[in-house]
């Protein structure tokens, strides 16, 4: 165990991780947990990890635990990682869809399911509306969920360090985003046209009921199942899967599997799975 956690103490926090997120902490992360939480602890005035540890295991409090969650979880994303998907999406997918769309008058639905600092839902918000352009009969819109309301309030703002958008195709960029001055230079801001057709808001994977009412089109799960168990991972997959619409789409990461899961998806492409 990393220097001032016990083994218990570090139990005690693997386990609350897990029952919030289904987050599974391996046994060699202790060094991890000790150097993440380690600001964290001194801000609130305790002096070592057992000190939080019992902290967390006497009053249980579900602020202090999503804090844990936020500060043990992997957040790392970018504009146009795996981009294979999104263009799968722009170039396959979505033009499917449309005829149908026409007729039903209703709108295209995607979802970005662990959406971290928002990069996901953006690029795919950048892709659509450039296919959409053609089409402004039709409407769409993205749900952008995630666990972390740190994540969220960050992607909300839609500001982002000019390093960060270097994958977005040139046109893309000069169409929609702002440039940041002043105070907000070597920044940039997606533009309020596109973060509208971004909804953004709090969901565990995990959680009994999700917000989502509608059928969506395409949901992006990517580089998330990643954390999970098995059994955690098959809940996730088919919880996601109810909630396509015939025909629809699940894209999961690259280094991600659905091996070992029951599912009514055949595989399509590299991360790609359809609903038959
Ligand atoms: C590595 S990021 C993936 C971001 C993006 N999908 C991508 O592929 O670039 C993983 C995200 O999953 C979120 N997450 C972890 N457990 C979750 C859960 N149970 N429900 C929803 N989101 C979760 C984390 O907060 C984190 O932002």
């Amino acid at each position: 165990m990393a220097e001032g956690l016990s083994n218990q103490a570090y139990q005690t926090l693997v386990g609350l991780v897990y029952r919030h997120s289904h987050i599974r902490v391996g046994p060699d992360k202790g060094l991890m947990l000790s150097n993440r939480l380690r600001k964290r602890i001194d801000s609130i005035g305790l002096r070592s990890i057992d000190e939080y540890a019992d902290y967390l295991h006497e009053t249980q409090d579900p602020d202090e635990i999503e804090e844990l969650v936020d500060l043990i979880s992997t957040n790392h994303t970018h504009f146009f990682r795996e981009e294979a998907h999104f263009w799968f999406a722009v170039r396959t997918a979505i033009p499917t869809f449309l005829p149908g769309l026409q007729t039903s008058g209703s709108p295209l639905r995607l979802w970005s399911a662990a959406c971290s600092s928002g990069e996901e839902p953006y690029t795919l918000a950048l892709v659509v509306a450039d296919l959409m352009q053609q089409r402004p009969d039709l409407s769409w819109g993205i749900t952008a969920s995630d666990i972390s309301n740190r994540m969220l309030a960050f992607a909300e703002r839609g500001i982002y360090r000019m390093e960060s958008v270097e994958p977005v195709p040139r046109e893309l960029l000069e169409r929609y985003f702002q440039r940041g001055y002043d105070a907000w230079e070597g920044t940039c801001r997606v533009k309020a046209e596109l973060r509208n057709q971004v909804h953004f808001q709090r969901i565990n994977l995990f959680q009994p009921r999700y917000p989502v009412t509608e059928r969506q089109h395409i949901i992006f799960c990517r580089n998330v199942l990643m954390y999970f168990d098995n059994q955690s991972r098959a809940m996730a997959v088919e919880r996601l899967v109810d909630m396509l619409v015939p025909g629809g789409y699940l894209v999961i990461g690259n280094s991600e599997s659905l091996f070992g899961i029951r599912h009514k998806l055949r595989s399509v492409q590299h991360g790609v799975y359809q609903l038959v």
